[in-house]
């Protein structure tokens, strides 16, 4: 029979996502609404190992499903890796008699919630990064927001551009993922992006920007994951090298396309919470719920073709490293020859549209 809940935990960690506090306001609700008490906890697991919790009404979750950042706050507790900081946490939950942890984050959040499930305290995650890295998920809390934040911005840029025909290069997050330039860079009509899926000519990049400044165009945009941190840079440089020295040697000072580099980083991570992703925290939130109280554990939920469900953390991490290529020996052990080729398809069709998506910004990006 499933254990008795009376009292949950809610907690928020690794970098904060637009649409955790509306993922927060939709465990508490939720969880009220099945007799259940929620205590939030105070800056992710830190919090836990110093013993820093509130406890959750409906009233203190009202008013915030369109605040972005996190009111439970945030951060990466290095001392949760330790054991001793895991006893401290496991020790603080017994404490105040908590016996199920929803934690909203990114994989190094899943991590935790394995660790705190492997000691016997049932643990849900939820997806909340701006990155959608969760490779087992087709959409992350946070992404649709920071996707949105750049276009706005990437727009402003345009303007000016246009207004002086020049180029800008734009470095946004995603840590190892491409899926917020791939989509801003269709989104914005950019030249050009660089993504750590797909491979990057430089010269061809280069070679377009002057063929399209000879055909009359203005402006022109390129996005740049931060996975390539000192990429953005060196291009902006190249650009302006050598449309300079082209415009000299043909004595036509309009080939010069001046080009100038800006890093997003933090700004997109900020911002009013999209509709899709106050839906998704919201519908998410809800669900982790369900699936605590139905008695599950070392799950994230995830959201494929529209619909949410669950998955063992340990198959979803694999999932991840089979995307990224860094599966180390000896992962796969634990799973059967079954799981291991349902895996292996999933990723090859994972690929094959991102590699679509590609291909098409590719085609019509002039
Ligand atoms: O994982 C979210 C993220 O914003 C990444 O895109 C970025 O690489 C990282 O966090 C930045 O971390 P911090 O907020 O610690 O600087």
């Amino acid at each position: 029979m499933a254990q008795k809940f009376r009292k949950i935990g809610v907690l928020t960690s690794g970098g904060d996502a637009p649409g955790m506090n509306a993922a927060v306001r939709a465990v508490t609700r939720a969880a009220l609404a099945r007799g259940v008490e929620v205590m939030g906890i105070i800056g992710g697991y830190r919090g836990l190992i110093h013993d820093e919790l509130i406890p959750l009404t409906s009233g203190d979750v009202s008013n915030k499903i369109q605040l972005s950042g996190t009111f439970l706050y945030s951060d990466r507790c290095l001392e949760f890796k330790e054991e001793a900081g895991m006893q401290k946490a496991i020790a603080t939950l017994k404490k105040h008699e908590i016996d199920g942890v929803i934690a909203i984050g990114g994989d190094g959040t899943f991590r935790g919630a394995t660790d705190l499930s492997a000691r016997g305290i049932p643990t849900i995650g939820i997806p909340g990064t701006i990155d959608n890295d969760i490779t087992a998920s087709d959409n992350t809390i946070g992404f649709n927001t920071a996707m949105q934040s750049v276009i706005e911005n990437v727009d402003r840029l345009r303007d000016t551009c246009e207004s002086h025909a020049r180029c800008n290069v734009v470095e946004v997050m995603g840590r190892g993922a491409g899926d917020i330039t791939i989509n801003t860079a269709i989104a914005t009509g950019a030249v050009d992006c660089v993504i750590p899926e797909c491979p990057f000519d430089e010269d061809a990049c280069v070679e377009k920007i002057i063929r399209l400044r000879r055909a009359g165009k203005r402006s022109f945009l390129i996005i740049v994951s931060e996975a390539f941190p000192e990429l953005g840079e060196a291009l902006v440089k190249r650009i302006n090298n050598t449309t300079k020295e082209l415009a000299e040697k043909e004595g036509n000072d309009r080939l010069w396309v001046e080009s100038k580099f800006c890093r997003f980083a933090h700004l997109v991570r900020g911002g009013t919470p999209t509709l899709s992703d106050r839906l998704l925290a919201t519908k998410m939130g809800v669900y982790a719920v369900d699936e605590l109280l139905a008695g599950k554990s070392d799950l994230i939920v995830i959201e494929q073709n529209g619909e949410l469900a669950s998955m063992n953390i340990a198959y979803s991490q694999v999932l991840d490293r089979m995307y990224k290529g860094t599966l180390k020996e000896g992962m796969l052990d634990k799973f059967t020859a079954e799981q291991i080729a349902d895996m292996e398809a999933f990723i090859k069709a994972k690929k094959e549209t991102f590699a679509k998506t590609y291909a098409m910004f590719e085609e019509i990006t002039g």
